[in-house]
């Protein structure tokens, strides 16, 4: 099942070209939530999902989300992206996948309308690294049930190697426009304290973070992404 709505599609569609390099189905074999996908920890960090609603906050081109479904046996896999490009393109590859559901949505817009309805979201340099944290994590609060886990990977530094924001505030990043031609997009790279500050802010306790330090392949740069755990907080807890 697919559903769309109708406000991502008004926004200029940074991810229509990057996301073009996606092929074909990919078999993940394994959760990685890592930069170079190849190291550090993996699927335990979602826990038992047998029986359990997940959601994908910016699935890109929903290979991480079919694993999920398929593989670890999630009741009900939610896979959310605002590009319209990413969406038709998960759609294609994995549209059969059981218990797999596709929506074109801004994330923290479909959170938002979707109150207690997830055990688990989590994210992969998703929805949370390209939108504003202070509007996703009170979305994602509100769509999980209070103990519900939301697990995220996101940038330590800058892919320039520039440290990362010590308050929460975006910086704008190279991207290719629809056209082809260059522009700019935002991007959320925070240092690990703000993080864990917006998550206590916005009704998570932390359950563990991490920082997975891969020196890069052949040719690539050292990178390294901040992975961070969190549980929903009861409301009557202050
Ligand atoms: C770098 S890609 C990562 C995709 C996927 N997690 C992966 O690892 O292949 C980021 C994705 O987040 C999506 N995204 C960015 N902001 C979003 C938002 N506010 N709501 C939903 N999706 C969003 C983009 O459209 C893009 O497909």
């Amino acid at each position: 099942m697919t559903s769309t709505s109708s406000s991502p599609a008004d926004v200029l569609d940074c991810w229509q070209h990057y996301g073009a390099s996606s092929n074909g189905p990919r078999a993940v074999g394994r959760l990685y939530w890592d930069w170079y996908q190849r190291m550090g920890p993996g699927d335990e960090l979602l826990g038992d999902l047998a029986g359990r609603t997940v959601a994908e906050l910016g699935a890109g081109a929903g290979h991480q989300a079919a694993y999920v479904a398929t593989e670890l046996k999630a009741a009900h896999v939610i896979a959310i992206d605002s590009s319209a490009a990413q969406h038709s393109r998960s759609c294609g590859f994995y549209e059969a996948v059981p218990r797999l559901d596709f929506v074109h949505d801004d994330a923290a817009a479909h959170l938002q309308g979707h109150p207690s309805s997830l055990d688990v979201a989590y994210s992969v340099f998703g929805a949370l690294d390209f939108s504003d944290p202070q509007a996703l994590l009170p979305a994602a609060a509100v769509a999980l049930r209070p103990g519900g886990t939301l697990v995220f990977s996101t940038l330590a530094h800058y892919r320039t190697g520039a440290p990362p924001e010590t308050e929460c505030r975006p910086a704008d990043i190279p991207a290719r426009m629809p056209d082809g031609s260059p522009g700019t997009m935002q991007r959320w790279v925070l240092e690990s304290t703000v993080w864990t500050t917006l998550l206590d802010e916005h009704g998570f306790d932390l359950i563990d973070s991490d920082t997975v330090h891969d020196p890069g392949p052949d040719g690539g740069a050292p990178m390294a992404a901040s992975v961070f755990r969190a549980r929903r907080r009861s409301p009557h807890v202050l």
